[in-house]
């Protein structure tokens, strides 16, 4: 075809995308920092107090046809995504506090915000949540369901949703909870009969997290997983997502540090500059922070941090400049700076010849305002897969890996970490459900 353009003509398949009439539900699973940030941010976007900066469903445009056409609508326009004023919160939590007591406690908004949106605030209060303490050291609460094994614990979960179904047209799942211990996948997670057997004998390899994904795919409803536990990235819990046309991603909102390396490092990769040492520090002071100082729940959030280097690197292809290269992550729980997160990067880079350089980055970044706007993405766009024809029947849902730190493909296939990368697919992804062409940026058709 020779032209910058590629792909899709129009299908009819494009217009079978159903709208999205009606309400759409949205239960958050753990309503600390990051849910009361995206709750509160809502309803400050719908007030008109304040605009919803970093979201791509809310602010982002899409480019379509030739660069000379001059075509770029918002994506809202472009796809049939949910209003903002038809979603619907709720959620569980371990702490009885509503949402204005939650956000109130995460100091992450100003105080005259939140008590300016206090009345609606006040009005979302946590359904009881699964929980056991043997998966999230840290923390204790008295907020918590009772049940006779953990299958029971499920269907408690699914009663929840059904009833929330009631009140509102579509439901979306999104785990913002606290970072579970490390697990490994076991044979309990290998087929649907061998999960459902696990719950009933109480198996360890199986976390309160995969309960609310199990009970989401059970009911049809899709599930974004925004911490880095072991929640839907197993055989049983893919064949589940699809069976019932229960979309899936996951895991853990890209935000700060990891956000900077899928940027930086592929232009380093670009420019075949050679890297030594990447170490990487942070210093953080809220509930996540304090959660993430137990050994066994930072060992899930390292795993999550240190695979995207060795993916964009390609050290196999590259050995000469990425081969032994030294990758360390540092999570440091200082209250002192609450929400205010503050991450330090050092590079030791090599160039022409071998000659060695250094890069550093210091990101004081907010962790709960970066992660709302992404958290509302995913829940908007999670909600447009399963009205998707194309999209709601293939489980994993790899066009969103550009909100994840870690990715979840295809069995086998590995994931793309390069933030710019992820972006196309994103886009391309859209303009394909629409019947549009897709863009290649290969352009030699402006100089025919
Ligand atoms: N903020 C970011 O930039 C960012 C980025 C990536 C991932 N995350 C992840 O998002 C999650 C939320 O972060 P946060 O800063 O809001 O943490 P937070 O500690 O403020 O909130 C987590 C909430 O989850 C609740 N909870 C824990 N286990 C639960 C369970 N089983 N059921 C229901 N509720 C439960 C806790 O009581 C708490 O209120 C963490 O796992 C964090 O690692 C955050």
């Amino acid at each position: 075809m020779g032209t910058e353009e590629k792909g899709g003509q129009k299908t009819a398949e494009a217009s079978k995308i159903a709208p999205a009439t009606g309400k759409l539900g949205v239960m958050v699973v753990g309503l600390g920092a990051v849910a009361t940030t995206l709750i509160a941010g809502v309803e400050a976007v719908r007030k008109g107090i304040a605009k919803p900066i970093g979201s791509l469903t809310q602010m982002g445009h899409i480019r379509l046809g030739k660069r000379t056409d001059n075509k770029s609508p918002m994506i809202k326009d472009f796809v049939p995504l949910a209003d903002l004023n038809d979603v619907v919160f709720t959620g569980w939590d371990i702490f009885e506090d509503n949402v204005y007591q939650s956000a109130s406690h995460a100091q992450v908004l100003d105080k005259d915000l939140v008590e300016q949106l206090k009345p609606y605030l006040e009005t979302i209060k946590p359904l009881p949540a699964v929980f056991d303490q043997y998966y999230v050291k840290r923390l204790a609460g008295t907020n918590v369901k009772t049940g006779k094994n953990k299958r029971d614990l499920a269907e408690q979960i699914r009663a929840d949703i059904r009833a929330f179904k009631k009140t509102v047209d579509r439901v979306v799942v999104l785990w913002a909870a606290s970072t579970e211990i490390y697990i490994e996948k076991t044979a309990v997670h290998e087929s649907i009969e061998a999960f459902e057997k696990g719950m009933e004998n109480n198996d360890i390899a199986i976390a309160p997290s995969q309960l609310y994904a199990y009970a989401a795919m059970k009911e049809g409803v899709p599930f974004a997983n925004g911490a880095p536990n072991l929640t839907v990235d197993f055989p049983a819990m893919v064949e589940l997502s699809k069976l019932n046309a229960a979309p899936v991603c996951g895991r853990d909102f890209k935000t700060g540090q990891t956000f900077m390396k899928t940027v930086l490092a592929p232009a380093l990769k670009a420019r075949l500059l050679g890297v030594r040492g990447w170490f990487s520090t942070n210093i953080l002071g809220n509930r996540d922070g304090e959660v993430l100082d137990d050994p066994q729940s930072f060992k899930t959030k390292e795993e999550s941090k240190l695979g995207s280097l060795d993916y964009i690197f390609q050290p196999e292809l590259y050995p000469d400049l990425y081969k032994d290269l030294y990758h360390k992550i540092r999570i440091n729980y200082y209250p002192p700076r609450g929400d205010d997160k503050e991450a330090w990067d050092n590079i030791d880079i090599f160039g022409w010849l071998g000659y060695p350089m250094q890069i550093k980055i210091n990101f004081l970044c907010r962790d709960s305002i970066l992660a709302a706007p992404v958290a509302l993405d995913l829940v908007l766009f999670m909600d447009l897969a399963k009205r998707t024809p194309e999209l709601r029947s293939l489980g994993v849902q790899e066009w969103l890996s550009f909100y994840l730190k870690s990715p979840q493909t295809a069995e086998g296939l590995y994931p793309e970490h390069d933030l710019f990368i992820q972006s196309m697919k994103l886009k391309n992804t859209l303009r394909h459900i629409k019947g549009e062409n897709l863009i290649t940026h290969l352009g030699l058709e402006y100089y025919d």
